[in-house]
Formats: C-alpha cells, sequence, structure tokens
C-alpha cells in the first residue's frame, strides 16, 4: 500500500476551503493509502498566537478532522511537535536547500506582506520543515489544496538534492493529489483565497450554524456585472456558481446556471439554494464536533493523539538514523 500523509494548521475551526480542498478528499483517501495526518502547530507558531487559546485550537482541529470523517483507528492522527524527528530532518534540510529557492516562495511573500511586523526566520524555513513532514515518513502521495502546490514541488526539489549530495535514489519524490475543491475564494472578496485570516465573513467554519451560513452566503460577492434580477449573469465569473458546483446536485447545478444565465432566477434565490445545501452538508459534521467537544469525549482526543503518535514514531525514528548516518553524523 503506497503512503499518504497531510496537515493542517491549528487554526481551531476548520472552514470549507480547508474541507473542500483537503479534508474532504482525506477521509476518501483513507481507504486507498496508508495514511497519516497531523497538525502542524509548529508551523503555526510562525505567526504570533494567543497563548490562551492556542491549546485548545489544536484540540479543537484534532476534532474537526475527527467529525470530518477520519478514522484515527485506521489512520494515525497526531501532532507535530510531539515527533521531534521532523525538526531535526527538518534542519538538514535547511543545509542544503539554497536561500533562492525559499526567497521565490509565494507564501513566504504573502506572509510576510500579511505580518510584517514578524518576518521570522521560520517564516522562510517554513517550506523546509514541511518537506521534512513528508519525507521523514517517506510518503508516496499528498492531498492539499492549490495554495501548498509551490511547497509540494519544493519538497521534491530538496529530494532530488538530497540524493545527489549525499545518496542518490534515498529520497522518493512525493506527488501533490488536488481535490475538485483545491482552490475556495473568500466570499467577500473572490480574488484571494478563502481564509481565516481574511475575515470572518469570508469562510464558512464547519461550525457555523444554519442562520450564520445564510447571513454569510447571503452577503457573498456575486457577479459583479449582475446589478440587477433582470441583467443576465455569468456564472462562470461568480464565486458562488464554483460553490454550487462542488455542494449542488446537478439538478440544482443546472438549474442555477441557465436561469443566471437569462436572467429567470435572481442572485437571493441561487444563494438560498446554495446555503441550503452547504447547510445540509456539514449539519452532521456540526453535530459530531460539539459530541466532541464535551468535557468527556475531548478527554478520548488526547489519547487518540497521543496514539496516533506512538504509532508513527517509530517509522520517524528509524528513518532519521538512516539519514544521520548518510550525512556522516555519529551515533554514541
Ligand atoms: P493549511 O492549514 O493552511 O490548510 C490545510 C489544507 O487546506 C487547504 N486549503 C485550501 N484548499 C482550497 N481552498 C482554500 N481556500 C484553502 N485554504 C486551505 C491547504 O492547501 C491544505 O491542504 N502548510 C500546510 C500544512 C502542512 C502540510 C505539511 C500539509 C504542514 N506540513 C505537510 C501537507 C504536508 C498549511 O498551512 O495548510
Amino acid at each position: 500500500m503506497k503512503r499518504l500523509i497531510s496537515g493542517v494548521q491549528p487554526t481551531g475551526g476548520i472552514h470549507i476551503g480547508n474541507y473542500l480542498g483537503a479534508i474532504k478528499n482525506w477521509v476518501k483517501l483513507q481507504e486507498k493509502y496508508e495514511s497519516f495526518f497531523f497538525i502542524a502547530d509548529y508551523h503555526a507558531l510562525t505567526v504570533k498566537q494567543d497563548l490562551e487559546t492556542f491549546p485548545e485550537k489544536i484540540l479543537n482541529t484534532a476534532i474537526n478532522i475527527i467529525a470530518c470523517g477520519i478514522n484515527p483507528d485506521k489512520s494515525p492522527l497526531f501532532v507535530q511537535s510531539h515527533i521531534l524527528e521532523h525538526v531535526n530532518l527538518g534542519w538538514i534540510f535547511n543545509t542544503i536547500t539554497p536561500i533562492g529557492e525559499l526567497n521565490r516562495m509565494t507564501q513566504y511573500k504573502d506572509k510576510s506582506k500579511q505580518y510584517s511586523e514578524n518576518i521570522n526566520v521560520g517564516l522562510f524555513t517554513y517550506p523546509t520543515l514541511m518537506a521534512a513532514d513528508i519525507l521523514i515518513y517517506n510518503a508516496d502521495v499528498v492531498p492539499v489544496g492549490e495554495d501548498q502546490f509551490q511547497h509540494l514541488e519544493l519538497t521534491r526539489t530538496i529530494a532530488r538534492k538530497f540524493n545527489s549530495v549525499y545518496k542518490s535514489g534515498f529520497f522518493k519524490e512525493p506527488e501533490a493529489i488536488a481535490a475538485a475543491g483545491a482552490r475556495i475564494m473568500s466570499l467577500t472578496d473572490p480574488s484571494k483565497k478563502m481564509s481565516k485570516s481574511g475575515g470572518v465573513n469570508g469562510y464558512i467554519a464547519l461550525t457555523d450554524s444554519e442562520e450564520v451560513i445564510w447571513q454569510k452566503v447571503s452577503k457573498a460577492v456575486t457577479d459583479p456585472n449582475r446589478q440587477r434580477k433582470t441583467d443576465k449573469g455569468n456564472p462562470q465569473k461568480c464565486n458562488l456558481f464554483s460553490l454550487h458546483q462542488l455542494f449542488s446536485s446537478l439538478e440544482e447545478i443546472e438549474y442555477v446556471d441557465k436561469g443566471c444565465r437569462n436572467a429567470g432566477i435572481g442572485c437571493l434565490e441561487c444563494k438560498k439554494i446554495l446555503a441550503d445545501n452547504i447547510n445540509e452538508e456539514i449539519a452532521p459534521i456540526r453535530e459530531k464536533i460539539s459530541y466532541w467537544q464535551k468535557p468527556e469525549n475531548k478527554k478520548k482526543i488526547i489519547e487518540i493523539l497521543k496514539q496516533g503518535a506512538d504509532r508513527v514514531r517509530p517509522i520517524a525514528q528509524e528513518n532519521l538514523k538512516k539519514i544521520k548516518q548518510i550525512v556522516g553524523l555519529i551515533e554514541m
């Protein structure tokens, strides 16, 4: 069985961008691959965290992942900082990664602008740690959204570099797997990807209630050229139509597509159908999240994360041991 790995940063609640771009796909793929999933807490430290809420966010992220349908008995779920080998290998990768490669990274450029008061070294070397997250387990495939493709490409470059500097054929080059919703855009600014940092109305969290989903969808930006119901719209230019394609039935998609093109239906009706379908899909997840958030169940999450780490640690340890030998470090 080929091996799969993927991770998510602990922002607390997961939004439908993470869900459609990654986690929904993980749930399917865990049947086909030996799968490991983790919470990238070390990566999250590259931006300033509120120390009061950060530990809770880590647990809540685990809860969200399990509520989406990841089965931790089958696929270990763990916290990145619990496997020290990630960082050890990340350091080795720092020593073979040219600065120029890291300078090119779009996420680094974006985050340096967004967090201009805190452009730290960790933000810059983020992709070498991400390469280590993947290569420490010799993963074959990595299901991620489009915003992570560049990091995956760099992971492949680092694997090749290691092989050419140290040992030919040692690392395989992992492949990115994209989901149908690999790039979900913000509801308030469809030129930007959906993310939590873009403001609360820009994303739908898996915990949002039916009312909140409707509030957000009803305010969402649509095709800017369609001002009135009598104007003919272009669904291809509407962010909400791309969400219909991921949440609605084929009949509904056709109905909305035609209705919008010939001004048969208004944006409000289109939004209502969409909001109902989003709610229908995430309602069961929302219920599972509130189940796991009960104190007696939350304790089990800690146990699940511990067990997940215990299951993957020997693989990381054995691999790091080999790598240390290859790069000439001595064991005592
Ligand atoms: P993160 O936490 O930003 O996002 C988690 C996953 O969700 C995807 N995603 C999206 N997909 C579609 N549309 C969007 N608007 C959207 N926003 C987020 C992301 O592509 C990702 O798949 N660097 C990673 C975490 C990470 C990782 C790894 C992933 C660290 N090490 C190793 C895979 C393998 C990140 O920040 O994802």
